[in-house]
């Protein structure tokens, strides 16, 4: 199994994977069951989510550059960091949030401006700058440019290729198989980022603490100010910058995947894409994107809905069973990892017709009312569900739209985008589309 998926877990999967409703591997080290099944996958992600904590298996992969973030923690630890994050991510943040955004993608159009008009572009490139950025921005209130800048990006970039190979032969039980150059590697690609993280957070800190805070209301600003609601404690630093590194991870490794995959599904499908071209003109005409845009923009929405449909930028989530459980017909010991996989469920054949097609539309119509409840889960379920949801969805519909807004993408002839699973769903081949700039706008 290892071998036949070593490049990418997706190829561990067939056709009967996407019917089932419970699957089981046991290998030596390792019982791992695989829940399709919604009235389990609730269980797990949400009315039992205390009897099935985050599997180690990812905390293990990401520590050194994570520590011990909100993404892995468990329990009580957990439990404060969500509190203590919450606010950083309410309403009234995103509003603020919303220009920082727009900025960005400004600055993305400008890129794409330079381009010669129908040039082929590696969308994925642009996609993971300026999620990065938005990212970087909402956190420190300046953009992602100059040199600590780029050595960050890059050091990602690099972490996060490695990451699989330390992550997959964990889970297959295979740990032995590990390159320790791949691990020293990742090591310090890990204690690069950390580093130039702490020289951004360490000054914005040590004026807090000497009663001096800066005037920012970005994330950080949020973080510093936050205290536990028991003890009335703030972040202590290294915690802190654990918290900043996973949310300069999870806030643009996955958008970037996601709107990759909306840019290529858009491009084979030009009807949709003309149909949001205009719904987008008419709802913002010459004038630039507002927050109250971002709601009106249905078909845009909608869209990127789908994509995260087809292509869950987390494409599994790992649990472990804390006690032994019976799941239908099976007995699940106390140590046994669970996962369950947005990839499964949300191509399942027996919740979803058409699983495989592009349709938008679906949304629209209320006989998908039954297929959402029961199986779509690309932010995660339950108490660990996704923090960053409404910060996603704001900062894709805004890119998307502008992106339609002033070109067509046309699928590059003879380039199939081969999906594979690594820290997100990516593209093993990249994703390059033509860029034609529209005439009507
Ligand atoms: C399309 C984009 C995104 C997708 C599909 C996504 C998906 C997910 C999923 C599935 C989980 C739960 C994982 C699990 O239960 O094992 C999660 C957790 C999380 N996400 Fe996102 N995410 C996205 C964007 C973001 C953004 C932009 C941020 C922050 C700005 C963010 C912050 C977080 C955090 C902090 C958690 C951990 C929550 C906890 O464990 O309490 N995410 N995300």
């Amino acid at each position: 199994m290892f071998f036949s998926a070593r490049r990418s877990w997706l190829d561990a999967l067939y056709e009967r994977s996407y019917r089932m409703q419970m699957g089981e591997v046991h290998l030596p080290g390792l019982d791992l069951y695989m829940v399709n099944n919604p009235a389990l996958v609730r269980k797990v992600m949400d009315t039992d989510a205390s009897d099935f904590p985050k599997s180690p298996l990812l905390g293990e992969a990401l520590e050194p550059l994570l520590g011990e973030s909100i993404f892995t923690t468990n329990g009580e630890q957990w439990r404060r960091q969500r509190d203590m994050m919450n606010p950083a991510f309410a309403q009234a943040r995103l509003n603020v949030a919303f220009p920082v955004m727009r900025a960005a993608t400004e600055d993305m159009m400008q890129r794409l401006a330079a381009l010669p008009d129908g040039a082929e572009h590696d969308v994925e490139v642009e996609m993971t700058h300026v999620t990065a950025d938005i990212i970087f921005r909402t956190i420190f209130s300046v953009p992602m440019e100059g040199e600590d800048a780029r050595r960050i990006f890059e050091a990602f970039a690099r972490f996060q290729a490695l990451a699989p190979r330390l992550l997959l032969p964990s889970i297959y039980g295979v740990r032995w198989l590990v390159w320790p150059w791949d691990v020293w590697r990742s090591r310090r690609a890990a204690r690069e980022i950390r580093g130039l993280l702490e020289k951004l957070i360490r000054p914005r800190y040590e004026a807090h603490v000497a009663g001096h805070p800066a005037r920012h209301s970005d994330i950080l600003q949020s973080f510093l100010q936050s205290t536990d609601p028991r003890t009335g404690q703030p972040f202590a630093f290294k915690e802190l910058v654990d918290q900043v590194a996973m949310l300069f991870l999870a806030g643009h490794e996955t958008s970037a995947s996601a709107l990759t995959w909306a840019a290529h599904l858009l491009a084979n499908a030009p009807e949709v894409q003309q149909r949001m071209h205009d719904e987008v003109h008419a709802q913002l005409g010459d004038r630039p994107a507002a927050v109250a845009d971002m709601k009106a923009l249905e078909l845009t929405r909608n869209v990127f809905r789908e994509t995260l449909r087809l292509f869950p930028p987390v494409g599994f989530m790992a649990r472990q069973a804390s006690t032994n459980c019976p799941m239908r017909d099976k007995q699940v010991k106390e140590g046994a990892t669970v996962v369950v996989a947005p990839w499964l469920i949300q191509r399942h054949r027996e919740i979803w017709p058409e699983p495989d097609a592009f349709n938008p539309d679906r949304y629209a119509n209320e006989g998908s009312r039954e297929a959402l409840k029961q199986g779509y889960l690309p932010f995660g379920m339950g108490p660990r569900v996704c923090l960053g949801a409404a910060f996603a969805l704001q900062e894709a519909t805004l890119i998307l739209a502008s992106l339609v807004r002033l070109y067509e993408l046309r699928a590059v002839p003879g380039h199939v985008p081969q999906p594979v699973g690594r820290l997100t769903i990516r593209s093993a081949n990249g994703v390059r589309l033509e860029l034609h700039r529209r005439r009507d706008v």
